[in-house]
Parts: structure tokens; sequence; C-alpha cells
């Protein structure tokens, strides 16, 4: 089954239920603790993660991450990208 691992200040967590959703539903969903200031709308880039492996299993970035200036290979939205497959992330604490 597809999972996302979170990194988030040297511990590791696994989500194994992510189907359709993005990298904040899925770890808010799961109690994993993601900043998300502007409430989830690509405008705060405050759930900035990074992607330590999996990235091709991330929907393409849309106009909101670009608008935000978020176009480093290795960086997305959590609010905005949606996880199809097994990806790996490190994430801030909130
Ligand atoms: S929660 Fe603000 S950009 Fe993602």
């Amino acid at each position: 089954m597809p999972k996302v691992t979170f990194h988030i200040a040297g511990h590791a967590t696994e989500v194994e239920d992510i189907a359709g959703k993005t990298i904040l539903q899925i770890a808010l969903d799961q109690g994993v603790s993601i900043e998300h200031a502007c409430g989830g709308n690509g405008f705060c880039t405050t759930c900035l993660c990074t992607v330590k492996s999996g990235g091709e299993n991330l929907a393409p970035r849309n106009d909101k991450e670009e608008n935000m200036g978020i176009t480093n290979e290795n960086e997305r939205l959590g609010c905005q990208a949606v996880v199809n497959g097994d990806v790996e992330l490190e994430v801030l604490d909130a």
C-alpha cells in the first residue's frame, strides 16, 4: 500500500491512508502537525515540504505553488501537492 513518510524534528511517521489527498490533508487526518497559516489555500508557504524521495509520485506543481515561488525540484507546498504513491518528506515542526 502506498505511504507517505513524514520526517519532523528527527522523528519519522508513516501514513498509508493517502489516496488522492494533499500532503497537508494526509498529515492533518493522521494528527501529524504541519504549519498551515493560510488554511491550506496556497498563500503563505508555511506548509513547505522538502521532498527526500518519491517526487515523481506527487501531482505536477500547480499555479499557486509557482506563484509563491516554489520552483525548486525538491520543494512543494503541502497544501497543494496531491500524493499518488510513496513519498518521503521533511517538514518543519508546527
Ligand atoms: S498552508 Fe499556506 S501555502 Fe500551504
